[in-house]
């Protein structure tokens, strides 16, 4: 069993500096893995005194000829612990694969970097209905990016995407099945023992697996405590740093 652990992406924001460390240090709390732009990693790492820092991308590379990217043992020196990989919008809008997700996430696993593998369904699924071909979608997306890993080190998140920034989260029913599909998943990728009697929403993998999408003060305790995700994964609402706040105060329970 873990700690529930509330992560803020705060994808291209804030745009200045100050902004930034007014943010961070709101949001600054145990329990809280806070990822901002690179360019504000330095003002938010000195600011966050409770909880952790991460970051939204790294290359799969730890240094060399590859102009533009950030190295993820750059990141690690500079007290970044958390990194996340393959999320939907870099899926979407910057055409990564699970393949590139797969080399960057078997090089800061090994690096010791907490590693959040995004997954979730395509915009088109509405998750108003438990289909087998959205599933098969995200078995895959396992399949692929978690291909010759070892699970330590391992976050996943839950990210569907028509959840993502739409305002319109998924019912915690559905949210919970589908954590349930992807548990499921990992103990066939790793080779979990676990009894064939148990039931599996019981089942301690230890691997946590967050749910983002559209989370806000007023639904984040019903997929932490209802469906018994580990964590969240926050987008919009993370930039508010009073209602992050109220999100924050859910983990206290
Ligand atoms: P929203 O919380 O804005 O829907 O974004 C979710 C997300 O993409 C977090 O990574």
């Amino acid at each position: 069993m873990f700690n529930k652990i509330i992560i803020a992406n705060w994808k291209m924001n804030p745009d200045n500096r100050e902004e930034a460390e007014k943010l961070a240090s709101l949001s600054d709390r145990e329990g809280v893995v806070i990822c901002p732009p690179f360019v504000f990693m330095e003002t938010v790492l000195k600011a966050v005194k409770k909880g952790k820092v991460g970051a939204q991308n790294c290359f799969c590379e730890e240094k060399g000829a590859f102009t533009g990217e950030v190295s993820p043992l750059a990141l690690k020196n500079m007290g970044c612990e958390y990194v996340i990989t393959g999320h939907s919008e870099r899926r979407n809008i910057l055409q990564e694969t699970s393949e590139n997700v797969n080399r960057k996430a078997k090089k800061t696993m090994n690096l010791g970097l907490k590693t959040v593998v995004c997954v979730g369904e395509k915009k088109e699924c509405k998750c108003d209905e438990r289909d087998y071909e959205n599933a098969e979608y995200i078995k895959k997306q396992l399949q692929e990016s978690l291909l010759e890993t070892s699970p330590e080190n391992l976050i996943i998140a839950y990210e569907p995407v028509s959840a993502i920034g739409s305002g319109c989260p998924i019912p915690t029913y559905i949210a919970k099945d589908r954590m349930n599909f992807i548990k499921k998943v990992l103990i066939d990728i790793y080779q979990i023992k676990v009894d064939d009697e148990e039931d599996i929403a019981s089942v301690d993998i230890n691997i946590p697996i967050l749910y983002g999408g559209s989370v806000n003060k007023d639904n984040a305790s019903s997929y932490l405590y209802d469906a018994g995700f580990d964590g969240l994964l926050v987008g919009g609402a993370s930039l508010n740093g009073e209602h992050f706040q109220k999100i924050c105060e859910k983990i206290k329970k």
